[in-house]
């Protein structure tokens, strides 16, 4: 697997999240934790990503929302290490300039399929990715234990996947992803195959753990009122080739309750938000009806 990178797990783990808040250049002003400028991408003749660019601060929560096919797992492919965009790129880590392959084992991820070994109980599925990076198997079980009750999966460390719910299941691949602590977390469509019930219980959930543990986190959504709702700014994506259309800041004090929804400034939000991403879904139908 892909995950593995003992050099950065040094500097990561809790004392790494830490040091995030400290991340400063010499001048005292906060700098990004990821930036990108200028990343395109090609597969053949499709033009995934062009010209995109993002910059993302410590501690932050921002969404990102798009019409389908417009790049946006694409997006996390590389800011994972996995797909190296084309040349002509800037990707700093830390004001660090960095190709995507250097990305790889320092941010962790939870892509679009939750990926769960059907062979692997809860707990073994949740450290998968501290397994493969050498903790041994009994340190990395006492981690995942400790953890169960705060994902809602207390008492079920023997199950197998396919004796869980999907929101059940989706907990255990965003503890997998929480265990493998680094200081930016992506996450492609987590609650994507949920009902409304259990997304809104999993949405405040996360709300919780992410303020409690300060991480940083990319979270790729549908859903517009979910990108509000956590989101500390919400990025709309254009139609492919994707690049960023609206960077929209999203004010809303926190923490955050259900009822937020119903507020003016939500509503506002949500409108200025729907028009944007409407307006690139049509293209994108348009393109592909011919
Ligand atoms: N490995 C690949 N090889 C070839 N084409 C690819 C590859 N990965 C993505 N693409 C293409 O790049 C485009 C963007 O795909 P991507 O999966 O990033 O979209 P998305 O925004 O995540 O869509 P969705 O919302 O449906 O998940 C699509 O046209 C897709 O077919
Ligand atoms: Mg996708």
């Amino acid at each position: 697997m892909t995950l593995v990178d003992r050099d950065f797990q040094g500097a990561a783990g809790d004392a790494g999240t830490k040091d995030l808040a400290s991340v400063q250049d010499t001048a005292g002003a906060e700098r990004p934790l990821i930036e990108l400028r200028q990343v395109s991408k090609t597969f053949g003749t499709v033009k995934a990503l062009q010209d995109l660019e993002v910059s993302i601060r410590p501690g932050e929560l921002v969404t990102v929302v798009g019409p389908s096919g417009c790049g946006k797992s694409t997006l996390f492919n590389i800011l994972a290490g996995l797909e190296e965009p084309d040349p002509g790129n800037i990707l700093r880590l830390k004001g660090v300039s960095s190709a995507a392959s250097d990305l790889l084992g320092k941010v962790s991820f939870m892509p679009q399929r939750d990926l769960l070994l059907p062979w692997r109980n809860v707990i073994d599925n949740a450290i998968l990715a501290l397994e493969i990076e050498g903790m041994p198997r009994a340190e990395a079980r006492k981690l995942a234990m400790d953890m169960l009750p705060e994902f809602g999966l207390a008492g079920f460390e023997a199950q197998y996947p396919n004796q869980l719910s999907g929101g059940m299941r989706q907990r255990v691949a965003l503890m997998r992803t929480f265990l493998f602590k680094r200081d930016l977390m992506l996450l492609d469509e987590p609650f994507g195959a949920l009902d409304a019930l259990t997304r809104t219980m999993m949405q405040r959930w996360l709300l919780d753990v992410w303020q409690k543990h300060k991480r940083t986190v990319l979270f790729i959504t549908h859903d517009v009122d979910e990108a509000i709702f956590l989101g500390d700014r919400v990025l709309v994506m254009t139609a492919r080739p994707g690049r960023i259309k609206l960077e929209q800041v999203v004010e809303l004090p926190r923490p955050r309750k259900a009822n937020i929804v119903t507020s003016l400034e939500f509503i506002s939000l949500k409108k200025t938000l729907l028009e944007a991403i409407e307006e690139e879904s049509m293209k994108s139908f348009q393109v592909a009806g011919h």
